[in-house]
């Protein structure tokens, strides 16, 4: 058995950054790691071509009667930039305290190499361990999976014949209270350009007698939002899905220290739409976020100028049962009605996500269908999780996206048994990402029960 924390530093060192071709390297490195680490411990493996960046297939075990469980990872991860702030370097990794620090550490390479040493480990232990498995590891997660839908039309009718998909992509919110997720939000992305005149303007020369692109994109995303913090979006939260009762035992569970999170976050008070409490507001209630702004002059000094353009990029996050071309065209309507006849506009679509959810067994609104194995894998990760953390999970929905979960459900009605494995301290696509040790120690243990008893039913 391969030393787990050994490679996933060796993993780490290859720098795949999908959404820049300078990493092309990277890419092919990582890629080769980690088809060689599945074919060494006995999976027969498959490179998948795509447009951009290949996919994984790898899989042991044939016989059909076996459960069989498709993993989800992805190899790739974000930029490293602004490359000053790290402590050691971002593909260097490096073992401070309990922590492995590098870009991916947490996202994904670190929880999916939690998995594949639980199977290598399991397969040691249990050379004929009635279990199909299937690693199913991607290389474009951190773009938005543009070449996913095209694999999902081949291969889904293979997928269809897996019980469930299993992974580890979600946070956990402390090192020892585990999260299954059960819930991720969907996502709308657009680029409002507005165009003032035809070319940048001297302020004095010009300066009023037209609308600055500027005022007019500022006084866009103002009216994008109601005093109370809700979305001023006519019809945006009219498919929002009603939180059950057992949600919000489960969001008060976990809600103890809203004074520790607002530190967290550096705010003076929190500002949620609808009355939420800061941990529902995340989970059950979709957002709309300017994630930038531009126009004009930005160096040092003044400009005296009237820019031709302005720009804001937009995101919505949807939970379920949003829609995200519905919202899309609400967006699309409201900033028609409201932007002024003196300025021209133009919205430029990004990619979208459709929100997932799943209802664990056993609760009020499980669908009476809900298929045995998976039932019983989520069983089985309620009481691994229990034994080895030492306390019982609770049952989340997530405020971050994996689109790729809802089209796997839509495309093969596969649900997901997901594990929230990295802490909000593990600085996700930030600089000095990290991944804390202690919880991958465990995480492998109790992974590696869960697919025993996933095979053992
Ligand atoms: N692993 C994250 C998703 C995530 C983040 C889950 C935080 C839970 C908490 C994933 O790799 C990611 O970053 N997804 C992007 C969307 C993607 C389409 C670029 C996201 O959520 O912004
Ligand atoms: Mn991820």
């Amino acid at each position: 058995m391969f030393d787990p924390v050994e490679k996933l530093k060796e993993f780490i060192r290859h720098p795949s950054v999908s959404a820049d071709p300078a990493f092309k390297a990277g890419m092919q490195g990582a890629l080769d790691f980690t088809t060689g680490l599945l074919a060494s411990i006995g999976f027969d493996v498959e490179v998948v071509k795509t447009d951009l960046h290949p996919i994984i297939m790898a899989s042991r075990g044939t016989n059909p009667a076996w459960p069989h469980v498709i993993i989800y990872g992805h190899y790739d991860v974000q930029p490293a930039d602004p490359l000053h702030l790290w402590q050691s370097p971002a593909f260097e990794p490096e073992i401070r305290g309990n922590r492995l620090y590098g870009r991916g550490a947490a996202d994904n390479k670190g929880p999916l190499m939690v998995h594949i040493a639980a199977v290598a480990r399991l397969l040691e232990r249990r050379p004929d361990l009635p279990l199909r498995i299937t690693f199913m590891i991607e290389g474009e997660e951190e773009m938005g999976s543009p070449s996913f839908p095209k694999f999902l039309a081949a291969y889904g009718d293979r997928l269809k014949q897996a019980d469930l998909v299993y992974l580890s992509d979600t946070l956990l919110p402390s090192e020892d209270q585990v999260v299954i997720t059960c819930g991720l939000r969907g996502l709308v992305l657009c680029d409002v350009v507005v165009t003032g005149p035809k070319s940048d303007l001297h302020s004095g020369l010009h300066g009023g007698v037209l609308r600055n692109p500027i005022q007019a994109i500022a006084e866009l995303c103002a009216s994008l939002h109601n005093p109370d913090g809700s979305v001023n979006i006519p019809g945006f939260y009219d498919d929002v899905m009603p939180v059950e009762p057992w949600e919000k035992e489960e969001i008060k569970k976990l809600g103890a220290d809203a004074e520790a999170y607002r530190k967290f976050l550096g705010i003076p008070a929190f500002y949620t739409a609808k009355g939420a409490t800061p941990f529902e507001a995340t989970r059950v209630l979709p957002t709309l976020e300017f994630n930038g702004i531009g126009g004009g002059y930005q160096g040092e000094g003044t400009k005296t100028v009237i820019p031709s353009k302005a720009f804001v990029k937009l995101s919505c996050r949807l939970v379920a049962n949003q829609k995200p071309a519905v919202i899309r065209d609400l967006l699309y309507k409201t900033i028609s009605e409201r932007m002024p006849s003196d300025v021209t506009f133009e919205i430029i679509d990004q990619h979208q996500g459709v929100p997932y959810v799943v209802v664990p067994p056993d609760r009020t609104n499980t669908p009476p269908d809900q298929s045995p194995v998976l039932a019983n894998a989520f069983r089985a990760a309620d009481q691994a999780i229990a034994a080895v953390f030492g306390k019982p999970p609770l049952y989340l929905r997530e405020g971050g996206s994996v689109p790729i979960i809802a089209d796997i459900k839509r495309m093969t009605g596969l649900d997901s048994v997901m594990i929230g494995l990295f802490l909000p301290e593990d600085n996700l696509h930030a600089p000095n990402e990290s991944f804390n040790l202690d919880v991958m120690a465990k995480g492998m243990r109790a992974s590696e029960r869960i697919l025993e008893a996933i095979a053992d039913r």
